[in-house]
């Protein structure tokens, strides 16, 4: 790096501009703590990034109480419940009825969207198209990022806080020496085929479907835009499927006697998405805390993914937030704590969500029809359904 690098220092800097950073970069400006985020993608790349769309009525609430914008509420669709669906039989999980609570449809990329004007209404100062990220001193009182900027010039920022918030892959992460951190996962032998297509809702609320043929799940996007998946093989390649394919083999997840069709249209995009369950541990090194996917990840059944990153950015702000008032270190240290609870539980729901919706293309009569006999004593039992909806909407936050 060349000696005429910029430099800037700020309380903290954060590494990754997606939900997780931008959600914690406006807590802590509303509260007066400055703070820079950075991130290697660009901000249009990150708004066409298509992720999942369910939000726990906490994440809904602190989007909305924070004063990032009232779009969730005006345009994100409110879900009281969910359709589990096996042997080609419809059971509605009243969530509304068994735990008082509800969903929010309204999609991630949304929601970057919502944080990133905001940040750019308040003044924030995040840097998108950065290349070269490293971050540096993480034990120290001065842990430091140095990147260039956009525009080719080397940077650096001086912080006392950095936050990992970039993602499954992130650099923060790596950074933390092998003898420092656990990493606990497990690999699924599937994976899911997401699309995108032009055409109105098939049902009135989200349909998980185990059948013969795999998962399905049938999500949907608006009035005029549906979102599906299903289970697939994880080596499958996205583009090699016809429409006529991909509706075919929905079709086939969802029928049964009550003769459900999906409605069809254009599809506009398809892809394979990654499944994993995966835990860092500590999520913390030095004066370096991780949030988000940077820490874990979740399979995408039972949509917890962003919402635990959301949940994460809440206990690091007031971690951050205390520090800042007191000059107490005491909720930093036991921030990776406090988060991993959470993360284990939901963990666990992601995990027993996926098992007992999707089929191993190995599993014996023995397993299939033991699934089948988990997914009856959910429909059948008032209490399995509510630890469903418990899990589903959000545990309360600590
Ligand atoms: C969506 C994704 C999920 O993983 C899920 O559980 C529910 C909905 C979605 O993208 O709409």
């Amino acid at each position: 790096m060349s000696s005429a690098h910029r430099i800037d220092t700020t309380r903290v800097g954060i590494v990754g501009a997606g939900p997780a950073g931008l959600m914690l970069s406006h807590l802590l400006s509303k509260s007066g703590i400055d703070n820079i985020v950075v991130d290697n993608r660009d901000r249009d790349a990150i708004a066409r990034t298509h992720r999942a769309g369910i939000l726990e009525h906490g994440s809904v609430k602190l989007l909305s109480d924070s004063g990032v914008n009232g779009r969730v509420l005006s345009e994100g669709h409110r879900h009281d419940g969910i359709d589990l669906r096996f042997g080609g039989e419809s059971h509605r999980i009243d969530f509304l009825d068994l735990v008082g609570e509800s969903v929010w449809l309204y999609p991630q990329n949304e929601v970057f969207i919502d944080l990133a004007d905001a940040r750019e209404r308040d003044g924030g100062d995040v840097r998108f198209g950065a290349t070269d990220t490293v971050v540096h001193d993480h034990t120290t009182r001065t842990p430091k990022i140095r990147f260039t900027e956009s525009d080719g010039s080397p940077a650096e920022i001086r912080c006392e806080i950095l936050v990992g918030a970039d993602g499954s892959q992130s650099i923060c992460r790596r950074s933390i020496p092998a003898g420092e951190r656990s990493d606990d996962f497990i690999e699924y032998p599937f994976a899911w085929f997401g699309i995108l297509a032009q055409a109105p809702p098939s049902a009135p609320e989200l349909i998980y479907t185990n059948s013969e043929h795999g998962f399905a799940l049938i999500s949907q996007r608006s009035e005029t835009v549906q979102r599906m998946y299903f289970q697939c093989d994880p080596a499958a390649d996205a583009s090699a499927w016809t429409a006529d394919e991909i509706w075919a083999e929905l079709q086939r997840r969802v029928d049964g006697p009550d003769g459900l069709r999906l409605q069809r249209g254009p599809i506009f995009e398809q892809m394979v998405l990654p499944f994993r369950s995966y835990v860092c541990e500590p999520m913390r090194y030095g004066n370096m805390f991780l949030a988000g996917d940077a820490g874990h990840t979740v399979p995408p059944t039972g949509a917890k993914g962003l919402n635990l990153a959301l949940a994460d950015v809440r206990i690091l702000f007031e971690a951050i937030d205390s520090f800042h008032r007191t000059g107490s270190r005491a909720l930093l240290d036991s921030y990776s704590d406090t988060a991993l609870r959470r993360v284990w539980r939901a963990q666990s729901f992601s995990y027993w969500m996926t098992n007992i919706l999707h089929s191993r293309q190995d599993a014996s009569p023995f397993e299939r029809k033991r699934a089948l006999g988990e997914l009856a004593t959910v429909a059948n039992s008032r209490y399995a359904q509510q630890h469903l909806a418990e899990s589903y909407t959000g545990w309360p936050h600590a």
